[in-house]
C-alpha cells in the first residue's frame, strides 16, 4: 500500500513538472503568432493577393491567439531561459494594460477584417503591430 502510493506520488509530481513548465508554454503560445502574423502581413503588403476571406479567418485566428500566452507568467517564471522582462512582475498594471491593449487591437482587426476594406485592414493591422512592439519594449529583453 505504502509503495503504491508512493508510484503515485511520484506520477503526480512528474505530471505536475510537465504542467508547471511555463516559459515553454508561453513560448509556444507566442511562436503560433509568426505564421498567422506572416501571412497577413503579405496580403497587407501586396505580396500575395489580398483576399478578402483568408484575411479575416486569419486575423479572427489571431485574435484567438491573444488570448493565451498570458495565463503562462506566473509570479517567480521569470528566471531561466526567458527573455521575459521584470518589469512584467514589478507593473503588473502596465503589463496588464499592454495585454488589454494588444486585445483590443486584435478584436479591432477581426472586425474590420470581417468588413473587408482593405485601407481600413492595413490601419488596423498597423495598429495590432505596434501593440506586439510595444510590449516587447518594454517587457521583453532585446
Ligand atoms: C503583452 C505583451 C506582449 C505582446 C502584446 C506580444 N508579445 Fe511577443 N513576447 C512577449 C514576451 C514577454 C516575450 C518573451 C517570452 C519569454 O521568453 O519568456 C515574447 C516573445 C515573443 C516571441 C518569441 C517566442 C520564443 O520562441 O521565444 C515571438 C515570436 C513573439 N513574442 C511574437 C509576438 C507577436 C507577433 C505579437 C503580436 C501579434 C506579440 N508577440 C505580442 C510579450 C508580448
Amino acid at each position: 500500500m505504502k509503495k503504491m502510493l508512493l508510484g503515485m506520488a511520484a506520477t503526480l509530481i512528474a505530471s505536475q513538472a510537465i504542467a508547471a513548465d511555463p516559459i515553454s508554454q508561453r513560448k509556444d503560445a507566442l511562436k503560433q503568432y509568426k505564421p498567422v502574423i506572416g501571412a497577413m502581413g503579405k496580403m497587407v503588403k501586396g505580396d500575395t493577393p489580398y483576399n478578402k476571406d483568408e484575411f479575416a479567418k486569419l486575423a479572427s485566428q489571431l485574435e484567438a491567439l491573444s488570448q493565451k500566452p498570458w495565463q503562462y507568467f506566473p509570479a517567480g517564471s521569470g528566471v531561466g531561459k526567458t527573455d521575459a522582462r521584470p518589469e512584467i512582475w514589478s507593473k503588473p498594471a502596465d503589463w496588464q494594460k499592454a495585454i488589454d491593449n494588444h486585445q483590443a487591437a486584435t478584436a479591432n482587426l477581426k472586425q474590420v477584417a470581417q468588413a473587408g476594406d482593405l485601407a481600413a485592414v492595413k490601419k488596423a493591422f498597423a495598429d495590432t503591430q505596434q501593440t506586439c512592439k510595444a510590449c516587447h519594449k518594454d517587457f521583453r529583453k532585446d
